[in-house]
């Protein structure tokens, strides 16, 4: 078995800023109420015709990420590419990367786990790599949400939380000490409906809402049942953690970053409490950016190594709980 490790990051968000209170345009909300139960201050949405989409976003985070590694599209083996707002509902965005960036006809596939999507995206990278099929793969979480979110009072609720950006990285065959030392991938289906969009699907196309349009049935908007996603969220979280650590006989204390998914910060400090960490000891964001989905670990990753706060020989530990429900955490020796 061979191990695999990070070796490049990058990131790109729109340049268009959209704070609490420009959302007050829209909708009936301020500052206050998201600040207080979020820890939202502002987020990026792209606006029509800046050129950005899901596929160029990650193109753009993967350039850096790539040139940060040292290495050319024409090393890349395969692309992952995790994202819950693919630019057509079928094919995915990862063979558009492929395209874009110039790569050999690699393979690309699409991970479509919405807020865990970059831990599965990163995890099926690790496989590809311990078993020596490849030797460089692209990761990379983009969401364009801000164009599917209903943004009149009526969606309030899901409109404030979203934000628009991706995130990549490049992940290679390691011959030190850096590796990915575990992967844990969870389920729940039966909370699917919990948190959806419902259309565009096979069991509600588009084309049969147009058929039996009603302005009423607003299946093709996000829904999030807030307060239960919240407390599963506070209670998966930990366990994720807990069973990377405990599965490489570390424990909280031995985190140098932790990476939580950017759901909410209320949800992160929870986590943090439970677990005793210190401030130091973990990423949030979410002030910026708002919650990116799948694009939130890499870009919080990103900032981080920007940062300093990640070097070398570091332990970090990303997580994430979302839409599916799925969850999961992955245990890097950065
Ligand atoms: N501005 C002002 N008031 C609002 C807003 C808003 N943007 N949104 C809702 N309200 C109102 C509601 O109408 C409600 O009013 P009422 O009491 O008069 O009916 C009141 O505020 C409370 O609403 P709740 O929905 O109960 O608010 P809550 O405290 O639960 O917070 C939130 C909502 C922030 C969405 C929270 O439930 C949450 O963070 N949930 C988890 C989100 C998450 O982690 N999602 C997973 C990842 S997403 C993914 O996978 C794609």
């Amino acid at each position: 078995m061979y191990k695999s490790k990070i070796t490049g990051l990058g990131m790109y968000v729109p340049d268009n800023i959209v704070t609490n209170n420009d959302l007050t345009k829209y909708m009936d909300t301020n500052d206050a109420w998201i600040r207080e139960r979020t820890g939202i201050e502002e987020r990026r949405w792209a606006v029509p015709g800046d050129g950005n989409t899901t596929a160029t976003m990650g193109v753009k985070a993967a350039k850096i990420a790539l040139e940060r590694a040292g290495l050319g599209p024409k090393d890349i083996d395969f692309i992952v590419f995790a994202t819950l707002s693919a630019d057509y509902y079928f094919p995915g965005s990862g063979v558009l990367v492929q395209e874009m960036l110039g790569c050999d006809t690699i393979g690309a596939i699409d991970v479509r786990n919405q807020c865990s999507g970059f831990v599965y995206a990163l995890s099926t990278a690790d496989q590809f790599i311990k078993t020596g099929m490849y030797k460089n793969i692209l990761v990379i979480g983009s969401e364009l949400q801000s164009t599917g979110i209903d943004k009149s009072t009526r969606g309030r609720g899901v409109a404030v939380i979203f934000g628009d950006g991706a995130g990549a990285l490049v992940l290679s065959r390691s011959d030190d000490d850096s590796e990915i030392l575990s992967n844990h991938l969870h389920s729940e289906g039966k909370y699917a409906e919990e948190l959806t969009v419902k259309v565009p699907g096979s069991l509600h196309s588009p084309v049969k809402l147009v058929e039996d349009w009603d302005p009423n049935d607003l299946s093709y908007y996000p829904y999030m049942n807030g307060n239960y996603v919240f407390k599963h969220a506070v209670t998966r979280f930990p366990e994720a953690i807990m069973e990377g650590l405990n599965a490489n006989g570390f424990t909280p204390q031995d985190i140098d970053l932790l990476i939580p998914h950017q759901a909410n910060l209320r949800i992160s400090q929870f986590v943090q409490k439970k677990l005793k960490m210190r401030d130091e000891q973990i990423m949030n964001n979410i002030q910026k950016y708002g919650n990116t989905t799948a694009a939130s670990i890499p870009i919080a990753l990103t900032e981080a190594w920007e940062q300093g706060r990640i070097k070398r020989g570091d332990l970090v530990v990303t997580a994430a709980f979302g839409s599916g429900f799925t969850w999961g955490s992955n245990v890097i020796r950065f």
